[in-house]
């Protein structure tokens, strides 16, 4: 996924400061996984309501493991803890939308559903590009449209 935001930050033209912030808090995004038990994490198929809250833990535990790391900014550990946020409303841990939602974690957002969906996991199989550009299309209100539209090149281009 990393690759994903920093290509989608370069086509976009982001400043040099924003694409090492963004780098990092795609390195970092779901650290907070790694306190959900493997069990509930590599489970294939649909996850029942209590392991989804478990796994809906993951922004915030990632953003208070930050907490005492020097060297991550407040901007960082922001996308880190709203990278499952959508523009209305629906998203967590915060139900933050529209314009509380700032562009780094917006275009972290689309690259992390995206590389989700394309990238290779033991439980699911992969998906083709293009197919998974048309979820991303799909979902209307959630993701910032225009981004999305600036979100093709890097989808369908590699
Ligand atoms: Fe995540």
């Amino acid at each position: 996924m990393t690759g994903v935001a920093v290509d989608f930050g370069l086509s976009l033209g982001v400043g040099r400061a924003d694409l090492e912030r963004l780098y990092s808090a795609a390195m970092f995004h779901d650290i907070g996984k790694a306190r959900i038990p493997l069990a509930i994490l590599d489970k294939p198929g649909r996850l029942d309501p209590e392991e989804r809250a478990v796994v809906e833990t993951h922004p915030v535990s990632g953003y208070d493991f930050l907490k005492d790391h020097h060297g991550i900014s407040p901007e960082i550990r922001d996308a880190v803890r709203h990278h499952h946020e959508y523009l209305d409303g629906s998203g967590y841990p915060d139900a933050l939308a529209g314009g509380s939602i700032n562009d780094i974690v917006r275009v972290l957002t689309i690259s992390d559903i995206f590389a989700a969906l394309i990238e290779y996991r033991h439980y699911k199989p992969t998906m083709p590009r293009t197919q998974a550009y048309e979820i991303l299309c799909g979902m209307t209100g959630k993701l910032e449209k225009a981004l999305v539209s600036s979100f093709k090149a890097v989808a369908l281009t590699r």
